[in-house]
């Protein structure tokens, strides 16, 4: 359909599109009769053509020219409530600086409780924690993930008194108390086992709601263990405590510096977790596993790696309108550090357009190391 000239009527010449009839308005200049225009429906519009009229009625730049203007058609706004900080924790000589992830580093327990009042200060809800534990404490079976006085139970114990403000998420998975890195326990064959490692993830999670967390977050892409986790804390009166699901989780290279940071990596060796962990090359199945997530009681579900990952944070927020978190991962982190490093990307710039991009997919939720400085200079 074309809007004609004075004298040359509106016409119709696409399939679907319709004039309305008698509701016409003049948007060109005044040569153009007041009726060539013709208002069409949103369910009329061919899937290529938004709009019936043409520069110079239509100039996108417009809504461009100023800041203000900009601001007042802008669709997508970021907040530091938007953003999760993941943090590591750490116990004596394993304190220090992550080398793959510059400027991150495992915390003591006493500059973790400072680093949080930090950024709940600067509006930030909530933190994720990470333990990081010696080696001496793995074992095949993991089994320090079940101390009751373990480094996460104190850990959380500890932001919660001084933060009480503050929501406190913990990873539920077994791989930084594993000799071999692995989320679960293995089987015979040396694959993960199912079953055996809900059994234990269960009680590592009842063991973290009783500690204090707010939320619990089961990132190590068991079947079923989203329902035998929100059982046994509804049984312990646990009710109020969330269940964060890493529910679309894949088998990604870019988890490399986590597993630096935890000291997973060496554990891990030239293993992969690609029979539990999914595809990258899958999108239906990622709906599949929310939807799974969502009917065994996930409160909130997680899509991961985030940047290469925005179609399927996209697809789960329009298919299940649950809450949705994204995670930037350590691997999209170190990218980014670098390549500032090297004055190849503008540091506020391509952080702040990547931390973007994750609300305008769709994700409600960003857990990012750049939280604490995203919240820094939103406050600005
Ligand atoms: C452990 C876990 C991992 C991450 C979060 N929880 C690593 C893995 O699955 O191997 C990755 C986070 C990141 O890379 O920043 N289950």
């Amino acid at each position: 359909m074309r809007a004609g000239p004075a004298g040359e009527s509106a016409r119709v010449d696409l399939p679907g599109a319709s004039v309305i009839a008698g509701r016409t308005r003049a948007i060109g200049p005044a040569s153009w009769r007041a009726d060539a225009v013709p208002i069409i429906t949103l369910a009329d519009r061919p899937r290529t053509q938004l709009s019936e009229a043409r520069f110079p009625a239509i100039r996108m730049r417009r809504t461009r020219r100023t800041a203000s203007l900009r601001a007042m058609v802008r669709q997508t706004s970021l907040a530091p409530q938007h953003l999760i900080q993941p943090l590591f924790v750490a116990e004596g000589s394993l304190v220090g600086e992550v080398a793959s992830m510059p400027g991150v580093a495992r915390l003591a327990l006493d500059a973790l409780v400072a680093e949080c009042k930090a950024i709940e200060a600067l509006g930030i809800g909530c933190v994720a924690l990470f333990p990081v534990i010696p080696q001496t404490l793995k074992r095949d079976d993991g089994e320090e993930a079940l101390n009751p006085d373990g480094l996460v139970p104190r850990a959380l114990r500890a932001v919660k008194q001084a933060c009480p403000g503050l929501s406190v998420m913990v990873d539920v998975a077994l791989d930084p108390f594993t000799t071999h890195g692995h989320d679960g326990l293995l089987d015979a064959e040396g694959d993960v086992d199912n079953s055996g490692t809900v059994e234990v993830l269960r009680r590592q999670a009842l063991i973290y709601a009783r500690a204090g967390a707010d939320i619990v977050a089961p990132s190590d892409m068991m079947d079923g263990r989203v329902g035998e986790i929100r059982q046994v804390l509804e049984r312990d009166g646990q009710h109020h405590t969330l269940i964060l699901s890493y529910a679309a989780k894949y088998a990604s290279g870019f988890y490399g510096p986590f597993r630096d940071a935890v000291g997973s990596a060496a554990n891990l060796g030239k293993a992969d977790k690609r029979s539990y962990q999914m595809d990258p090359a899958n999108s239906d199945e990622a709906l599949r596993e929310v939807a799974l997530d969502v009917a065994e009681g996930a409160d909130i579900v997680m899509v991961k790696p985030g940047m290469p990952y925005l179609d399927i944070v996209r697809r789960v927020k329009d298919r299940f309108g649950v809450p949705v978190a994204a995670y930037q991962v350590s691997g999209e982190y170190a990218m980014l550090q670098a390549a500032i490093a090297n004055g190849w990307l503008d540091r506020r710039t391509a952080l702040m357009e990547a931390l973007l991009c994750f609300r305008r997919a769709g994700a409600d939720l960003i857990l990012t190391y750049y939280a604490r400085q995203a919240a820094i200079w939103l406050g600005e």
